[in-house]
C-alpha cells in the first residue's frame, strides 16, 4: 500500500519523529560525502503549477543525491496547462515515474492526484498546506535548540498554508502555538478545529506582542501568497502593525530563532534588520529543505 505526504495530519508523531532522525542520517551522510543512493534507478516527477526556486532545486538535488532521476514538469508546457484532467495525468506519470511530488493550488487537487497516482505523491504547497518546509522549520529547531518539544512558538501574520501547517504540527507534536492574524486573515477553521479537538495548545489573537511575548521560536512569512498578488494592497493595509521588526523581537526570549520560509519581502512581513540579524536561522532553514524532502522521499519511495 503506497503512502503519501499531503498534509502533516496523515502522520504520527512517531513517524514524523523517524523522519527527523532520518533528515540527520542522511544530511550527515551527504556532509560526510557518503554514498546514499536509496533512490537508485528512481524517476521522480516534480509538478509545478507555481513558481519555485527552494522547493524546485532542494528536490531536483536531493533526488540527484539519492541516485534518482528528478523530472521537472511545468504545467504550462506540459497537457495539464491545456486542460488534462488532473485524475488522467496522475494515473498516466504513475506508469513512468516512482513518486510525484506536485505544488498547485486547492488542496483538493492533490487529493485528487494522489487518489489516482498509485505511487507516492508528495505536497510541494498547495493553498492549504505546506508540510515539506514545516519539516524542515522543525528540523531546524532541533538542530539549533536540541529538539522542538518545551518551546513556545508564533506566527506573526496570514493565516495561510504555513500557519495551517504550523497548527496541525502542534497538534502532532504537542507544542505551544501562538497565532497573531489580523481579523479576517485567520488560519483554516477546519484545521483549527481539527487541532483543538487533538488537545492542541493554541493561541489565537490580533495581537503579535501577545504572541511574541518570551517565545523561543517567531515564524512570519508574505502577506500574499502565490495567487493572492491582486489583494497586496489591501493586504499591506490590513497587516500594517504585523511586521516582525526590533520592537516585536525584542519582546521574545534573547536567544529565540527566527523562520521564514522565504521568499521574503523585507520591510513588510519582516525587517531587514530581523532577517539578517543575529535570531535569524533562515540560511539553515532553506537549506534543511533539502534533507528534509530527501528523507520523506526515501522512506515513502520505495
Ligand atoms: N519556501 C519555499 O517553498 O520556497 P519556494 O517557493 O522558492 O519553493
Ligand atoms: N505562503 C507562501 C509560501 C511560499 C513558499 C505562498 O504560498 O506563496
Amino acid at each position: 500500500m503506497k503512502r503519501d505526504f499531503l498534509a502533516l495530519s496523515q502522520f504520527s508523531k512517531d513517524e514524523l519523529d523517524n523522519l527527523f532522525a532520518l533528515t540527520a542520517e542522511l544530511k550527515l551522510r551527504q556532509k560526510q560525502g557518503v554514498e546514499h543512493s536509496l533512490l537508485k534507478g528512481k524517476s521522480i516527477a516534480l509538478i509545478f503549477e507555481k513558481s519555485s526556486t527552494r522547493t524546485r532545486i532542494s528536490f531536483e538535488v536531493g533526488v540527484y543525491q539519492l541516485g534518482g532521476q528528478p523530472l521537472f514538469i511545468s504545467s504550462g508546457t506540459s497537457q495539464m496547462g491545456r486542460g488534462e484532467p488532473i485524475k488522467d495525468t496522475a494515473r498516466v506519470m504513475a506508469r513512468y515515474c516512482d513518486g510525484v511530488m506536485i505544488r498547485t493550488y486547492g488542496q483538493e487537487i492533490v487529493d485528487e492526484f494522489a487518489a489516482y497516482c498509485d505511487k507516492p505523491v508528495i505536497n510541494g504547497l498547495t493553498d492549504k498546506f505546506h508540510p515539506c518546509q514545516i519539516m524542515a522549520d522543525l528540523f531546524t529547531v532541533m538542530e539549533h535548540k536540541g529538539g522542538y518539544e518545551g518551546l513556545t512558538y508564533a506566527w506573526i501574520g496570514d493565516g495561510n498554508n504555513m500557519a495551517n501547517t504550523w497548527i496541525e504540527a502542534a497538534a502532532i507534536l504537542g507544542f505551544e502555538l501562538r497565532l497573531a492574524c489580523p481579523k479576517g486573515y485567520e488560519p483554516d477553521p477546519g484545521v483549527m478545529e481539527w487541532a483543538k479537538g487533538k488537545g492542541a495548545k493554541l493561541l489565537l489573537t490580533t495581537n503579535p506582542k501577545e504572541a511574541v511575548a518570551g517565545a523561543d521560536v517567531l515564524n512570519t512569512d508574505v502577506w500574499a501568497s502565490m495567487g493572492q498578488e491582486a489583494e497586496q494592497k489591501v493586504r499591506e493595509q490590513a497587516f500594517a502593525g504585523y511586521c516582525l521588526d526590533d520592537s516585536l523581537l525584542a519582546l521574545a526570549k534573547p536567544d529565540c530563532l527566527v523562520l521564514h520560509c522565504l521568499p521574503a519581502h523585507r520591510g513588510e512581513e519582516i525587517s531587514d534588520s530581523v532577517i539578517e540579524g543575529k535570531n535569524s536561522v533562515v540560511w539553515d532553514e532553506a537549506e534543511n529543505r533539502l534533507h528534509v524532502q530527501k528523507a520523506i522521499m526515501a522512506s515513502l519511495i520505495t
